[in-house]
């Protein structure tokens, strides 16, 4: 059995350096962080930043954040004619200040509106819309199957989920169940996500539910060769630490780079003997060489 092994959507996380280790390691599909599609409309620089991605990472979901779907569509129709491959629309952040905005996990509240959004962005571009889900707002609202109907119906061509819902936030065991639920309601390919460590647990969750894909988030973080599920030796993982370090100093500007080149090494060193006592050193540092300089002591 193949396996399609894709990396999930982390906010301030998978970045394009990220994107194009994992890439590199035996990534399928990726996906952008989240976009504002409100601000990519309005130009936004930063936003607009965010939106970039380069030639080796196709193909490539652009993710959008929002409610509005004459913004929504309009961001779309952007990020397509800039080469994305799809488009995703984001129905899981739980952040309270993008749900009380009506966006985010917050369009599972209201399956009539989340049904205007999928059409409004639909009849905007050619290529795959997506959406990336969750099992619900809360327990008692477990409407996945009811989404996922919907968009299927408005021509969405592809569902990720992620079965725990809003008020669960990460707590407990996401319930594969639901994957299961969604993936028996509807015709499009499913891509199931949640608690996937290893190439052992996405062949578990896709012999319990039948999704077609698997989405691995946490499970990557300092750990990109995760995708690939060989056993990568020490001087391999070396070789990947130092290529992500190298990309995240040519693209980020140089303050963006040393927070970005902290908080993945914190990742890469996890589990190590002298980890917790590195980490203080290491985010006081205030220069790439001063990081690399306690990172590599450690590793
Ligand atoms: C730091 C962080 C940032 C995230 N940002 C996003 C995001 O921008 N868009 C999104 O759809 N999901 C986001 N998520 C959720 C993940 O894509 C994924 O659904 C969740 O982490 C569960 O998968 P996992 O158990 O493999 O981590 C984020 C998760 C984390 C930990």
């Amino acid at each position: 059995m193949t396996l399609d092994l894709r990396l999930a959507p982390m906010a301030a996380v998978t970045n394009a350096p990220f994107r194009l280790v994992a890439r590199e390691r035996g990534a399928g599909l990726l996906t952008s962080e989240e976009i504002d599609a409100r601000a990519l409309v309005e130009g936004n620089a930063r936003t607009r930043e965010l939106a970039s991605h380069r030639p080796a990472e196709h193909p490539i979901a652009m993710q959008l954040l929002g409610a509005d779907p004459d913004v929504l569509a309009e961001a779309a129709r952007r990020l397509e004619a800039e080469g994305a491959d799809a488009i995703d629309l984001n129905m899981g952040c739980p952040v309270a200040k993008i749900v009380a905005k009506g966006q985010g996990a917050a369009l599972m509240r209201d399956p009539l509106a989340a049904g205007r959004v999928f059409r409004t962005m639909r009849n905007a571009i050619a290529v795959s819309l997506t959406i990336k889900i969750r099992g619900g707002w809360d327990a008692r609202t477990l409407n996945a199957v009811e989404i996922a109907r919907i968009a299927e119906r408005e021509g969405v061509n592809a569902i990720t989920i992620h079965p725990r819902t809003r008020s669960q936030q990460f707590s407990g065991l996401a319930p594969w169940e639901i994957i299961a639920a969604v993936v028996d309601a509807v015709g499009v390919p499913v891509t199931g996500n949640g608690d996937v460590r290893s190439h052992a647990d996405a062949r578990a969750m896709v012999a319990a539910t039948g999704c077609a894909a698997v989405m691995v988030g946490r499970g990557a973080l300092g750990a990109p060769w995760i995708f690939r599920g060989d056993d990568v030796s020490r001087d391999e993982k070396t070789r990947i630490i130092r290529r992500h370090c190298a990309l995240i100093e040519e693209h980020f500007t140089p303050r963006l780079a040393l927070v970005q080149l902290k908080k993945h090494l914190a990742w890469y060193s996890r589990g190590l003997p002298g980890a917790p006592r590195m980490r203080d050193a290491l985010f006081s540092a205030e220069s790439p060489a001063a990081v690399y300089d306690v990172f590599w002591r450690v590793w």
